[in-house]
């Protein structure tokens, strides 16, 4: 049965569900919604089951008029789910992408669709603005693998060795650091430190990655990605025996996975990658939301998904997003002392920019 008015088979009985009186508080599937935002729900129906569509149009709607009347800016990582990076961000991209933005946006407040470090750059980058994360909880396994003493403990080791720091750290850490990078720019900052040797921390596989595009010395610690380290060789190859698929790969997958990969970039690298190469068929070897984000771009390109998801960008839902506006809550804050040293190498990572093709 088809919806009489938009002609989306989505779009049916279930919003009769959502007005149900005994149904969870959210909310109403309000008149004129499927008119309103008919190609949204075109661009979804490829992405997400269904079922799932009217439900999430009623809250991308409840969101977007609260957005309005705060005022707010909602900005999403690559890796959020389709309903949030289509549905309600005004800003999407990689980190670096999500960082530059931060620092010359002009709205005074900012709802982070992503993981906590994403929300704290964003507060370091834009000091005066309120910062909203719509789950505090939203971590990431290399930011847990260090702490500010263990930067201190390396630098005692290695005396006069500049550190850079990825991104994917806390303000602590970052604090401790000379200057931060992204996926997309390491390579650059490491060499922008104009020394023979560096710190390169937390991340190892990236590290590992860097050092094969630079003759500088790193020297690495032992953190990872919790959901990149999980790909392995034998299974891209196995991709790309059985389905004959270019591989894209994120530089947080292990260099058994890297040396298979036609192609290894940052998030945002990945789409420009695509649009210069234009493959029949690819595998893109990261979070599963990074297809999903990409395939309307790309709708001749045939989207293979052996992919992992990240648990902890998957806190951030719609529900908790709208939340998040209606309550002003889980806003970031960042002690002075550490904000002013991890703001330092922040910027001196902005300084540099993106790294090009990465
Ligand atoms: P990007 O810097 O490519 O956006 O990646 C961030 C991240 O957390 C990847 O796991
Ligand atoms: Fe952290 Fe990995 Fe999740 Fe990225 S994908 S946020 S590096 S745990």
């Amino acid at each position: 049965m088809r919806d009489s008015r938009s002609g989306n088979a989505c779009l049916q009985s279930p919003r009769d569900e959502l007005n149900r009186p005994d149904a969870a508080a959210g909310p109403q599937w309000r008149a004129g919604l499927d008119e309103e935002y008919a190609d949204l729900a075109k661009r979804l129906e490829t992405l997400v089951p269904c079922l799932e569509i009217p439900l999430h149009l009623a809250w991308i709607d409840a969101i977007q008029r609260l957005k309005r009347e705060r005022g707010a800016l909602i900005m999403a990582h690559s890796y959020q789910s389709p309903e949030i990076f289509h549905g309600v961000a005004d800003i999407t991209g990689d980190s670096l992408a999500l960082a530059q933005a931060a620092a010359t946006c002009d709205s005074d407040l900012i709802v982070m669709c992503g993981v906590n470090f994403m929300a704290e750059s964003t507060k370091l980058l834009a000091p005066h603005k309120r910062v909203l994360i719509p789950d505090p909880e939203a971590g990431c396994s290399l930011a847990t693998s260090i702490t500010a003493a263990a930067v201190r403990a390396l630098r005692a080791r290695h005396p006069g060795v500049p550190v850079v720091s990825y991104v994917n750290t806390t303000a602590e850490v970052k604090a401790e650091s000379d200057a931060c990078c992204t996926s997309a720019n390491a390579v650059q900052i490491v060499e922008a430190m104009g020394t023979d040797k560096v710190i390169f921390l937390p991340d190892r596989y990236l590290g590992n990655w860097v050092a094969t595009q630079t003759r500088v010395e790193l020297v690495l610690w032992n953190g990872t990605c919790e959901v990149h380290e999980t790909f392995t060789g034998h299974e891209a190859r196995h991709t790309r025996e059985t389905f004959g698929a270019k591989l894209v790969a994120h530089p947080e997958c292990s260099p058994e996975v890297l040396a298979e990969a036609d192609f290894v970039g940052s998030t945002t690298a990945m789409g420009r990658w695509l649009e210069r190469e234009q493959p029949t068929r690819v595998a893109m070897i990261t979070e599963c939301s990074m297809a999903d984000n990409l395939r309307n771009r790309f709708p001749r390109i045939e989207f293979i998904k052996p992919c992992n998801l990240c648990p902890h960008m998957k806190r951030i839902t719609l529900p908790n997003i709208h939340a998040c506006l209606r309550d002003l809550r889980h806003e970031i804050h960042i002690d002075a002392a550490v904000a002013t040293r991890a703001r330092a190498a922040l910027e001196r990572m902005l300084a540099v920019g993106r790294q090009e093709h990465v």
